[in-house]
């Protein structure tokens, strides 16, 4: 059985749909130990809280510097013996100290085909770029931001009578298909990590 812990900063849609792919057994031998914010009014702490699930709210304003913040995060998901986290619109950048702690157990997701648009407001970015395709990457985290290796992408056509808004809904959507479905690979343990790149065994 693998732990989840969860870090979130906003509405939490990702989450819910890892959430029910876990209650769906769509990803297995799984359970959400922990969904820790830093943002104390975030819609998918409290959906969290809805569920009955173990909820943390720590504010990084509350501490010092990245690194302290982030030894008192890592402190709550070892104490719950997380196996995988995964950032579900965590609007934070984690240190290369908590990296080393969860080495290739840490994955994002990004509203971009990565290494285009890294960075805020990557569907808006790509809109404004004029680009015929986007879409989204869930990755391993790393030390650099929107950097890591690819684990699945999702691509996405930009219509003629797109907005910004409209084109990052579509987005979402596939990222509601790509987040489980990852989450299901690594804990069915079918990821391998080898330098840039993530084998599906
Ligand atoms: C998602 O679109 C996610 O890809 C993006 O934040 C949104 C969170 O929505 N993440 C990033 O831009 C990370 N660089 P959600 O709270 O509804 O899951």
């Amino acid at each position: 059985m693998k732990k989840i812990g969860i870090l979130l900063s906003g509405r939490g849609s990702n989450f819910r749909a890892i959430k029910k792919a876990v209650d769906n057994d769509d990803i297995k031998n799984a359970e959400i130990a922990v969904v820790i914010s830093n943002k104390e009014d975030a819609a998918g702490l409290a959906f969290a809280k809805e569920q009955g699930l173990d909820t943390v709210f720590i504010n990084h304003q509350d501490f010092a510097d990245r690194e302290s913040y982030d030894r008192e995060i890592v402190k709550e998901l070892n104490s719950r013996n997380v196996d995988l986290v995964c950032l579900a619109g965590f609007m934070r950048i984690i240190s290369p100290w908590f990296v080393e702690q969860f080495e290739n157990r840490i994955i994002n997701i990004h509203p971009s085909l990565l290494p285009s648009f890294p960075g805020l407001d990557a569907q808006r970015q790509a809109f404004d770029y004029g680009v015929r395709f986007t879409g989204c990457t869930v990755h391993f985290v790393d030390a650099k931001m929107d950097n890591g290796p690819v684990i699945l992408q999702r691509v996405v056509e930009v219509k003629g009578d797109d907005t910004a808004e409209s084109l990052a809904e579509r987005i979402l959507e596939q990222e509601h298909k790509a987040y489980p479905e990852a989450v299901a690979l690594f804990c069915d343990d079918r990821l391998r990590v080898d330098g840039r790149k993530v084998k599906i065994i």
